[in-house]
């Protein structure tokens, strides 16, 4: 590896030593009398055999929390207890800037610990990210749960095949909560997957990536002590950069190691990161790239329509790929998992170690994955649709951090006491946009009719890549446009954003499929269209670099039944966008 000097801490930690843990699998029983119930509680693990204990707060006492499975339109009950006491599991930390970057090393570089974050009572409430669900069981942020009481929620599961996953979503502490453990994966099965007789049982594999930090003693040892430790890019205001650490584990353990058959297996593929964007690649010993053997066949919201031949994966925070690999070719190699994107001072991610004899594989790679999917332009999107316009603002602009500002359409920029976006599109078509909101309990803008199809655009005016997630929907991207933005301020101090189409972006092709979460990179357009089906009440969407989240990247909407809405005052002017 050759890298920045990673800090003899880093590599006091021997890849590859400890195996993959697979998490326990909940498969309830179709009945819907029954009611499943998880339980949060605290529990010490161990990330890597050569590590102290490190204490987490997990599903059933499991880091990452069970799998949880269930078949298409299985209706499930669940109550998510708080068994949740004692100390808060991760000591979090600000520290200036530096070189190389104090996220890539472990300890609390001589910070004090954040007195605020280490009196955090065990507040949780649980989300299904990608759900179709009903607002009252969505896991509103501020709906957290003490100790010893339950948040009782009910899951329809009427939805395509596809991986899910559930995660604490509390209020203002998201990052730390998750940070914690509080994790797991969800899968939803359907006939069109059974189809396909995938690789399943010990061939299908979760394998949830993460990254953390952590803690070291005086004489720079580590202690398995959870560590939240940020970078300040700014003293006043405060702000700091989201979190990345030096440790990538997966499914809870750092850097393991599995043994596979020379044959094809099915992996569920989560980055449940923080913030840290992964670009996966398989490696042989001499690290010279295995290509050919892996594809994608479904993304966050269910099947692709064909497998996608993929040399390397992007996977921001919260997105999934269903991914098919075939070992045969690999006998007796030692394959490496990497990430080679901003990578960790370590950049393994994971070993796949190929057993040296051939095994039998009834397995052939189909030419179809889902015959169901259609595309979805703006073309064939079905009308009438609303359009919502939605900008990320550049850090360093209007404040240290990006903030998200919902924008409505107005005639003429000049008379706004707004800032202003204006946007020309690739048709040559300009709008003037003024800002609607600032925070996340600014003035509701987005007010959805229950069933209705919309189309979102998200405009990046200049920072770093943003993975915007929406509850509810399942949405297809309709197009990823790269715009020239500039920035001036008029004499009455108000800010006038320009934003003007440049070309045409790419969409890879493992992002034209059914998606919950999509990446927006700087002075990018990404445009989105689903349907907001299978619930109603209130809801959020959010950027899932989730310190961004905490810090006010999330806002509200709400979807309501067409005809309650019509007779909802607040509601006119608001539900077309
Ligand atoms: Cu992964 Cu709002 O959630
Ligand atoms: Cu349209
Ligand atoms: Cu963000």
């Amino acid at each position: 590896m050759t890298t920045t000097l990673p800090a003899a801490a880093v590599t006091s930690l021997v890849p590859f030593t400890d195996p993959l843990r697979i998490p326990p699998l909940l498969r309830p029983r179709p009945d819907t009398s029954e009611l499943l119930t998880v339980s949060a509680r605290p529990v010490w693990v161990r990330l890597h055999s050569a590590l102290p204990r490190t204490l987490v707060w997990a599903y059933e006492g499991s880091f990452p929390g069970p799998t949880i499975e269930v078949r298409r339109g299985q209706r499930l009950r669940v109550a998510w207890r708080n068994d949740l006491s004692g100390n808060y599991p991760v000591v979090a930390v600000q520290v200036p800037n530096g070189t190389p970057s104090p996220s890539d090393r472990p300890g609390r570089e001589g910070a004090d610990p954040i007195p605020e974050v280490a009196a955090l009572p065990p507040w949780t409430v649980v989300h299904l990210h990608g759900g179709r669900t009903d607002g009252g069981s969505d896991g509103w942020p501020e709906d957290g749960v003490s100790p010893g009481d339950a948040q009782l929620t009910e899951y329809l599961n009427d939805q395509a095949a596809t991986a899910l996953w559930y995660h604490d979503h509390a209020m203002a502490i998201t990052a730390l909560n998750v940070m914690t453990g509080l994790a797991g994966m969800y899968l939803i099965r359907d006939p069109e997957e059974d189809s396909l007789r995938l690789p399943s049982g010990a061939n299908e594999v979760p394998l949830i990536i993460a990254d953390r930090n952590l803690d070291t003693d005086a004489s720079g040892g580590l202690t398995g002590q959870l560590l939240h430790k940020v970078v300040q890019i700014s003293a006043d205001p405060p702000a700091t950069l989201p979190f990345t650490g030096p440790f990538t584990t997966v499914n809870g353990v750092i850097w393991p190691y599995l043994d596979v058959e020379p044959r094809w297996y099915r992996f569920r593929v989560l980055n449940a990161s923080n913030s840290r964007i992964y670009r996966l690649s398989l490696v042989g010993q001499n690290g010279s790239p295995v290509t050919g053997v892996a594809y994608q066949i479904g993304t966050d919201s269910g099947l692709l329509p064909a497998p996608v031949p993929v040399n390397q994966l992007t996977l921001a925070p919260a997105e999934r790929a269903d991914l098919l690999i075939d070992f045969s070719g690999q006998r007796g190699k030692a394959l490496r998992l990497v990430n080679t994107l901003t990578p960790a001072p370590v950049p393994d991610v994971m070993q796949f170690r190929v057993g040296a004899f051939p095994v039998w594989d009834w397995f052939t790679l189909p030419s179809r994955t889902s015959t169901s999917f259609t595309r979805i332009t703006h073309s064939n999107l079905p009308q009438p649709h609303g359009h919502r316009w939605v900008a990320l603002t550049a850090p360093g602009v209007q404040s240290p951090h990006p903030e998200m500002w919902e924008l409505h359409e107005i005639e003429d920029a000049s008379t706004a006491t707004e800032p202003t976006v204006t946007v020309t599109d690739d048709a040559g078509v300009t709008r003037v946009f003024e800002r609607a909101s600032t925070t996340f309990n600014g003035t509701l803008n987005f007010m959805i009719e229950g069933d209705a199809w919309e189309q979102w655009n998200f405009l990046n005016l200049g920072g770093p890549v943003h993975p915007m997630h929406i509850h509810l929907t399942r949405f297809q991207a309709l197009q990823r446009h790269n715009y020239t933005v500039s920035t001036t301020t008029d004499p009455d101090g108000i800010m006038r954003v320009d934003a003007t189409f440049s070309g045409a972006g790419t969409l890879d092709p493992n992002e034209e499929g059914w998606k919950d979460t999509i990446r927006v990179g700087p002075g990018q357009l990404v445009s989105v269209a689903g349907q907001f089906l299978g619930g109603t009440g209130r809801y959020v969407y959010h950027c899932h670099l989730l310190e961004h989240e905490d810090e006010g990247m999330m806002r509200p909407f709400v979807v309501m039944p067409a005809a309650v809405m019509a007779l909802d005052p607040e509601a006119s002017g608001h539900h077309h966008g």
